[in-house]
């Protein structure tokens, strides 16, 4: 007699929804992110949209799998807030370092109440699921949180010897905060918009930062240029190199 084929269909179907089953985050502004791999790791951020003073989220770590599509009324965000250690910030810099590039440097940023005593640089290892705080050698920038101090130093991190260093000053941005800054495949920063001392900086001027021969460029640019702002993001798309 031949087995039931209904019965593995159910089966099937009931394990499918299963899996779908995700965690939601808390609404948020000011977190920052970093992809390593398949995965997009979101750090931190503020659940206060009407002051600036710090309300942290509750859930400060999480990831989604951008290996594979989903349905997004259930976006599969896997939430890794309650690994100990976890730092409970806003507007730190997240980037992706060590030798394989699968450690999650987290630099300066707000932290609740105060950040007085707090690591200057939390690193995630993203293979043991570790936090860390390891001793930088170099002159220590100061904090860096974007509360209303304008900076136009470039410090820079060696996230393999664990290094501060000083990038050049001449012919830099102008001092700004809540820009964005784009890598782009040769090495090149792109520094666009920001707010600066007269507020909203235009988009006219994109100041180039060479990586690879520590200098500045200023880039003016042509067409139809839109208006000046803060506060926004960019992303590179590789393939069109734009
Ligand atoms: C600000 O947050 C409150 C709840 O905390 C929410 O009701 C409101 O819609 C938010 N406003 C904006 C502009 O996001
Ligand atoms: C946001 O901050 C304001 C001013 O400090 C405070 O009155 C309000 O309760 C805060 N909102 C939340 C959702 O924490
Ligand atoms: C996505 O999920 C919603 C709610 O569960 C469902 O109604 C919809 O059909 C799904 N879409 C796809 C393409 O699977
Ligand atoms: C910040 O201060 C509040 C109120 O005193 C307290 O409940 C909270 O635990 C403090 N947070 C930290 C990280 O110390």
């Amino acid at each position: 007699m031949k087995p039931p084929c209904c019965i593995y269909i159910l089966l099937l179907n009931f394990q499918l929804s299963y899996v779908l089953v995700a965690y939601t985050p808390i609404p948020r502004n000011s977190h920052c992110a970093t992809l390593i791999g398949n995965k997009l790791y979101i750090l931190g951020g503020d659940t206060n949209n009407t002051s600036f003073v710090f309300t942290p989220t509750k859930d400060s770590f999480f990831y989604l799998d951008v290996s594979a599509t989903f349905n997004m009324t259930n976006i599969p965000w896997a939430d890794l807030s309650n690994i100990v250690g976890t730092p409970i910030q806003s507007r730190a810099a997240v980037s992706a370092g060590g030798p394989n590039k699968d450690i999650i440097f987290l630099v300066g940023g707000a932290f609740e109440n105060s950040s007085y005593g707090i690591p200057l640089v939390y690193t995630f290892d993203t293979v043991k699921n570790v936090w860390n705080t390891p001793i930088i050698k170099g002159t220590q920038p100061t904090r860096r949180n974007s509360g209303w101090s304008l900076e136009n130093r470039m410090d820079i991190l060696d996230t393999i010897e664990l290094t501060w260093s000083i990038g050049s000053q001449l012919q830099a941005s102008t001092p700004r905060d809540v820009y964005s800054a784009t890598l782009l495949s040769n090495g090149i920063i792109a520094y666009i918009g920001g707010y600066g001392v007269n507020g909203p900086t235009n988009l006219k001027e994109i100041y180039l930062y060479d990586t690879k021969n520590n200098a500045w460029e200023t880039m003016i640019t042509v067409g139809t240029i839109p208006d000046a702002r803060a506060h926004r993001s960019s992303v590179l798309v590789l393939h069109h190199q734009q």
